[in-house]
């Protein structure tokens, strides 16, 4: 089985209710679409998003199933809410909310057992990249926060260099096959469906750049932040998947 291909929304802390005609424009835009299409709405946003009856992901869940955790919301409650998967370990969740590998493995565990998709991701920061630590940051990234019952089915992975987010920049090419060549091998060593993870490149994805990004080996797809929140910038990056 191939990775499948899949176009990841990741609205962060945006939108409203109004928000939701963008994606009446994109699904009157794209009703069929050659690739999986998901919405990361806020969570406040995410019942009436699985409405539309596109497929829907909270932005974070707690590792525990339900209890005294004020403001946090669990894997269960997303999918009570109608979503099909759950982004974790966000660069902005770990530095915002310090979250560690082991937590993020231990939400991606919440979620699976919730029936929901993980979408785990890792990425560098720009001082480790000029410290040539990237390969290392990744590797380390993946071992801690991708727990061992991830499958191609419940997870995928998604790379986001902290330094391209929101920032116009992108890595050359050469460096996202090289860190995604990475991924891929590292998977395959550890989960025996390794080869058919889907996995993602985010950071400042346009459709001006996105079928350059889609051109790149184990490249599967997107995770994009601020080009989503728009149905005519984030329809052509589908057209582009
Ligand atoms: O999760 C997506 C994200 O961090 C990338 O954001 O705005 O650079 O596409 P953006």
């Amino acid at each position: 089985m191939a990775p499948r291909k899949l176009a990841a929304g990741n609205w962060k802390m945006n939108g409203t209710l109004t928000s939701l005609a963008e994606i009446d424009r994109l699904l009157a835009d794209h009703p069929a679409p050659g690739c999986d299409v998901l919405i990361c709405p806020p969570a406040t946003l995410v019942q009436a998003m699985a409405a539309k009856g596109i497929a829907t992901g909270g932005q974070d869940c707690h590792a525990k199933a339900s209890g005294a955790h004020t403001g946090d919301i669990a894997a269960a409650q997303l999918r009570d809410a109608g979503a099909s998967h759950v982004i974790l370990g966000h660069s902005e969740r770990r530095t915002d909310h310090a979250e560690t590998d082991a937590q993020v493995a231990a939400k991606a565990v919440a979620g699976h057992e919730a029936g929901l998709v993980a979408v785990i991701c890792v990425g560098e920061t720009e001082a480790q990249r000029d410290a040539g630590e990237t390969l290392d940051v990744i590797s380390a990234q993946l071992a801690g926060s991708v727990p061992d019952c991830a499958t191609a089915a419940n997870t995928v992975i998604a790379y986001e260099p902290v330094w391209a987010i929101g920032t116009g920049r992108t890595p050359t090419s050469g460096q996202i096959a090289e860190v995604h060549a990475l991924m891929r091998d590292r998977l395959s060593a550890r989960f025996a469906d390794g080869a058919d993870f889907a996995l993602l490149y985010g950071g400042s994805v346009k459709p001006g750049n996105a079928a350059e990004i889609f051109a790149i080996p184990h490249v599967n797809g997107a995770l994009v932040g601020g080009a989503s929140l728009k149905a005519a910038d984030f329809g052509p990056i589908i057209v582009a998947l």
